[in-house]
């Protein structure tokens, strides 16, 4: 079987400058979501694209196929515009490229009735509360389909009919070659509709989806924030039944990509997104946000910022600790209140609790980082690093300017700037000597 996803619109609704088809849902582009349901189904994907194609097609893997309709003139003009795909000794798939969340098994029920029927084609159709938009299914006394009516071009007899068109069919190849030259465009868009071969085919099947959320196209933005709530929605309860406790799901924001271990409690105010993997046993929030991060098992977040991320089990981040790409937290690291890792490797039981910057930097097992810390990795051309030994005890308000090396089982006095080497073992101070001038207020200040 072929597949082929319309995705060259303009999706004015939008009201966007950027192809309808980008917008992302749960973190995922719409067009995306498609083209991998499809790819579970064949290896023969193409996708037609025309507005913007050169924004969607960056967003596309590479083993779909990409067609060009020039000028959007409606969906049957851009299955003709992909005549060459279509096969006409096999079935075809269309798929609409906003309309995300079809599932894999839903496709399959209706492959099946499709061939079981020997139809010409078979219509995903759905019933729902608020039919406004979408193409009417229209039957006669008995039941039989007779054909569908765009929202646009409905007269008040339909206004009523619940019944709606997905937008997904699945055609004979040479049924469909057929018909779409017959397609014409006496409408209230002056579109060639792809709804309008149906009528022209003898054999249509239709088949009702019990789940209406699976066939909701995105044309608003108001439609997209639909989806993404449900989704949302949907998410959280397979983490519920999955032993994840999430205290408020009101408030929680999880991305569909993202994975949690049992016995993990969520908190308020917490947004997890994109490939996040969350071990079991952790604390996560609130107020927090894990974006491309993996954290390990039983280790608690608190009001922090994590982006691509590394953190072992058994860790402590946070309240209100910042780390960036490229931070590897190992087994029992605790980094505090404004802390803000970049590149840089924590080894296990490193700590760092208080005001620190560590950026390009790697810092061996059981060092302590004082409070105040910073590496200055920046010299004003380029990033330089930063190498810590195990064991070392960095005291308060330390300067490393990089690149510096500091050995093993060393000691940094506090209020030191450190801009040489320190071996193994030693103490570096790197401050100004303190002086005492015994008297020194009374004397200038006059005796009271
Ligand atoms: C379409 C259906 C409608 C159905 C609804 C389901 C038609 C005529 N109408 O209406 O019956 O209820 O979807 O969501 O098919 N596209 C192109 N080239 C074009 C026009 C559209 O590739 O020239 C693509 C769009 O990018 C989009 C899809 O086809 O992915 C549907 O187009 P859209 O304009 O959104 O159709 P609807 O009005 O939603
Ligand atoms: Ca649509």
């Amino acid at each position: 079987m072929k597949i082929l996803i319309l995705a060259a619109g303009l999706g004015k609704r939008m009201n966007s400058k950027y192809p309808k088809v980008v917008h992302k849902l749960s973190g995922r582009e719409l067009i995306n979501w498609v083209v991998e349901t499809a790819g579970k189904l064949s290896n023969d994907v193409a996708v037609v694209l025309g507005h913007k194609a050169d924004i969607a097609k960056e967003v596309l893997p590479e083993w779909v196929e990409i067609f060009i309709q020039k000028e959007q003139l409606g969906t049957a003009h851009a299955v003709m515009s992909a005549l060459d795909f279509i096969d006409p000794d096999d079935d075809v798939l269309i798929l609409y490229g906003d309309v995300p969340l079809i599932s894999v098994g839903t496709l399959e029920k209706m492959m099946d009735v499709h061939r079981k029927r020997g139809a010409d084609v078979t219509v995903l159709t759905a019933i729902i509360d608020d039919p406004t938009g979408y193409g009417r299914v229209i039957r006669d006394e008995e039941g039989k389909f007779l054909r569908i009516i765009e929202d646009k071009d409905l007269d008040e007899s339909h206004r009523n009919v619940r019944e709606i068109n997905s937008g997904i069919y699945v055609f004979k190849g040479i049924s469909l070659l057929e018909a779409l030259p017959k397609v014409n465009n006496d409408n209230a868009q002056g579109e060639y509709y792809l709804t309008d071969v149906l009528p022209l085919l003898e054999n249509v099947e239709t088949l009702l989806t019990d789940d209406p959320v699976e066939i909701m196209g995105v044309n608003t933005r108001k439609q997209l924030a639909f989806l993404e709530k449900i989704l949302k929605e949907r998410v959280i309860e397979r983490l519920l039944e999955n032993g994840v406790t999430v205290i408020d799901p009101e408030t929680t924001y999880i991305q569909s990509t993202v994975k949690v271990g049992k016995d993990t409690v969520i908190y308020p105010m917490t947004f997890i997104e994109g490939h996040t993997i969350i071990g079991e046993d952790c604390e996560i929030g609130p107020m927090t946000r894990i974006v491309d991060s993996e954290i390990g098992d039983g280790s608690k977040i608190v009001r922090s910022e994590l982006y691509m991320a590394f953190v072992e089990g058994g860790v402590s981040v946070g309240p209100y600790s910042r780390l960036r790409e490229g931070s590897v937290l190992r087994k029992g690291v605790r980094v505090g209140n404004f802390v803000e890792v970049k590149k840089a490797t924590l080894e296990e039981k490193v700590a760092a609790q208080h005001l620190t910057y560590i950026g390009d930097a790697h810092i061996g097992k059981g060092t302590n980082v004082g409070a105040g810390t910073i590496t200055c990795n920046y010299d004003g051309f380029k990033k330089n690093p930063t190498f810590i030994g195990e064991n070392v005890f960095i005291g308060s308000d330390t300067e490393f300017v990089a690149p510096v090396r500091v050995e093993d089982d060393a000691l940094v006095g506090a209020g030191s700037i450190i801009t040489g080497d320190v071996p193994k073992g030693s103490l570096a101070l790197g401050r100004a000597r303190q002086v005492v001038k015994e008297g020194w207020v009374y004397r200038k200040r006059g005796k009271r």
